[in-house]
């Protein structure tokens, strides 16, 4: 998507440099730096210090991750800690094993001469690859923005609320809940978005409301504890939420928070949507509630923020007592039956463990 007019991917290879670069996005909005990322233990740093976030480019930086190691050292040992290395980094986007799982299965079997061209040339498809899902979500998800808005006045906006970051910045390219949202604005079909500050470290207020503002898309920043109000008031027609790890029965990981848009939807009537590629879905899970692992990150996100100060200097300040302790559970699981659907790049489903096999029959009895 673009940048000032400038089109960019989060994560691409550079073919000057011969290097990996992305977008650091710990800086945005407020600046906009690119950094190359030429070690194995400058990747891990990138996924654990969330310089990189998102499910899709977690797993997409993980595959460049192990391309640049084979560079380094071929070796069957040098692949096997490198999966164990970037697989520590962060335990609940599914999308990470997804792609470290991916090199391992293509690498394994080639001899160690071959594996650093095969390795980054698989790894610039699992980018491209993530960018064409995301592209078909947009184009499903398009349909369900269309119809809402055929049931309004003309010209009256589909008011759509999204949580945390599933924009291209949590991607490659496009998004996952955004890609319907930017193709409705291609289609010249009017749109709001509430967009979720997303607390503790407000990927809404630093990236989703970046993103907006870069490509056109009317939107208001909201505190977290709004979207309840404004559903009561009929200024919310759909959510669309991205996820870090859907099971095999349709329960969906999504950033700490979705679970009470799901419950405030359900009460109110709001078709509620969850965007997500396929390597999204752990096909070996089925209770998402008591089988995914729920990252608890450092107690700081919680008692500081980041922000510009009124001299425009950015900052980092503590909203609470000195000796207060925080808790900091990253995700939560909104369980399939508040889901109104699943929109995938191969269509949209029902989320349940039906639902999935009929669009991906070929994993679901895995
Ligand atoms: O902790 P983050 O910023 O990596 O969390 C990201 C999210 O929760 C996104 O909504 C999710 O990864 C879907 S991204 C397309």
């Amino acid at each position: 998507m673009k940048v000032d007019g400038t089109h960019y991917r989060s994560i691409w290879f550079d073919d000057d440099s011969g290097t990996v670069k992305i977008i650091d996005q710990r800086w945005l909005p407020h600046a906009f730096r690119v950094v190359e990322l030429t070690t194995r233990e400058a990747f891990a740093e990138a996924i654990r210090g969330m310089w990189v976030r998102g499910a899709p480019l977690i797993g997409a930086t993980a595959a460049y991750g192990v391309a640049v190691q084979m560079g380094i050292d071929p070796s069957d040992a040098s692949l096997k800690e490198t999966w164990e290395f970037l697989h520590a980094t962060r335990p609940t986007a599914i999308n990470l094993r997804w792609a470290l799982d991916e090199m391992n299965r293509l690498l394994l079997p080639l001899p160690e001469s071959e594996r650093h061209a095969a390795a980054m040339k698989r790894a610039a498809e699992i980018c491209d690859e993530d960018v064409e899902c995301n592209r078909m979500i947009g184009v499903h998800g398009l349909e369900l923005i269309r119809n809402i808005a055929a049931a309004k006045a003309p010209g009256e906006p589909v008011n759509i609320l999204t949580h945390c970051n599933a924009g291209w910045l949590a991607t490659v390219d496009w998004g996952t809940a955004t890609s319907p949202m930017y193709h409705a604005v291609e289609a010249g079909i009017p749109i709001h978005v509430w967009v979720d500050e997303t607390r503790p470290r407000n990927q809404g207020a630093h990236l989703s409301a970046w993103e907006m503002a870069h490509h056109g898309v009317p939107h208001h920043l909201i505190v977290d504890n709004a979207g309840g109000h404004l559903m009561q008031h009929g200024q919310v027609d759909m959510v669309i939420a991205g996820t870090d790890r859907t099971t095999a029965h349709g329960d969906v990981c999504n950033k700490i928070g979705t679970y009470l848009k799901a419950l405030a939807a359900r009460d109110n009537g709001v078709p509620f949507y969850v965007a997500l590629p396929s390597p999204t879905i752990d096909w070996t899970v089925f209770d998402g509630v008591k089988e995914i692992p729920i990252e608890e990150r450092d107690q700081d996100e919680v008692r500081k923020v980041w922000g510009k100060l009124e001299d425009g200097a950015v900052s980092r300040v503590q909203i609470c007592p000195d000796a207060t302790p925080a808790a900091n559970p990253a995700f939560d699981v909104t369980p399939g039956r508040l889901v109104t659907g699943l929109i995938t790049e191969r269509g949209v489903c029902d989320a349940s463990r039906e639902g999935l096999a009929g669009l991906f029959p070929e994993f679901a009895g895995a």
